[in-house]
């Protein structure tokens, strides 16, 4: 378990999924969790859906924990050893602790994990266009925005747009 101000990964386990599947169920949570997902999905979805997650091989999910205990989960799917990429996404599940800079952390403690001990080369993640607090995140961890999908996401009967935003790790060819 890595820990740098309060805030530490470690391994996801099965005890908590049902968390995870609490805050997911928020309203708020739900428009910035993927919202291009069929919303709202059964308990039944979502928890089979983190289970697949821990066993995947192409998956790393760790549990955040901070002062406050248990606050979030964050992962990479989608290992491409070969391409040397993977796709980031990040909860923090409770709203009180938004703001406090566990989000920034959690994404620098997995940064490393992908680059120096999976030797990717890059990160990339989708986040919805207004989602504002997540692109700074992203922007304050070195993301750079790669593209926008125009009207991409239907979100409350409403057409959104979707960004896509990397992180490129300069650790030699790609060989
Ligand atoms: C997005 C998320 C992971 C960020 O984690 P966090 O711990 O809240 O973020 P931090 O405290 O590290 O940083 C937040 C930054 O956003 C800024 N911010 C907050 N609201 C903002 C807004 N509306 N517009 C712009 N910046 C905003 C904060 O000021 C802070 O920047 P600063 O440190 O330079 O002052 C977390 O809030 C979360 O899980 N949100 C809900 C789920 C989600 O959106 N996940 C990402 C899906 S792509």
């Amino acid at each position: 378990m890595e820990t740098e101000k309060g805030v530490a990964l470690r391994p996801f386990e099965k005890k908590d999924i049902e968390q995870c599947v609490n805050w997911g169920s928020d309203q708020d949570m739900r428009s910035m969790m993927r919202p291009s997902n069929p919303r709202p999905r059964s308990r039944e979805v979502d928890e089979a859906w983190y289970t697949k997650l821990i066993n995947d091989p192409g998956t790393r999910i760790f549990s955040i924990e901070s002062d406050n205990g248990f606050i979030g989960v964050i992962y990479i799917t989608r290992i491409d050893l070969r391409n040397r990429n993977a796709l980031l996404s990040v909860m923090i599940g409770e709203k009180r602790d938004w703001d406090k800079g566990c989000g920034t952390q959690a994404i620098r403690q997995i940064k490393d994990i992908a680059f120096n001990e999976l030797g990717l080369h890059k990160l990339f993640l989708y986040v919805a266009s207004y989602n504002k607090r997540a692109i700074k995140v992203y922007e304050k961890s070195g993301f750079v925005v790669e593209g926008e999908l125009k009207e991409h996401l239907v979100v409350d009967g409403n057409f959104e747009d979707w960004v896509v935003m990397s992180l490129f790790n300069n650790n030699g060819p790609g060989v």
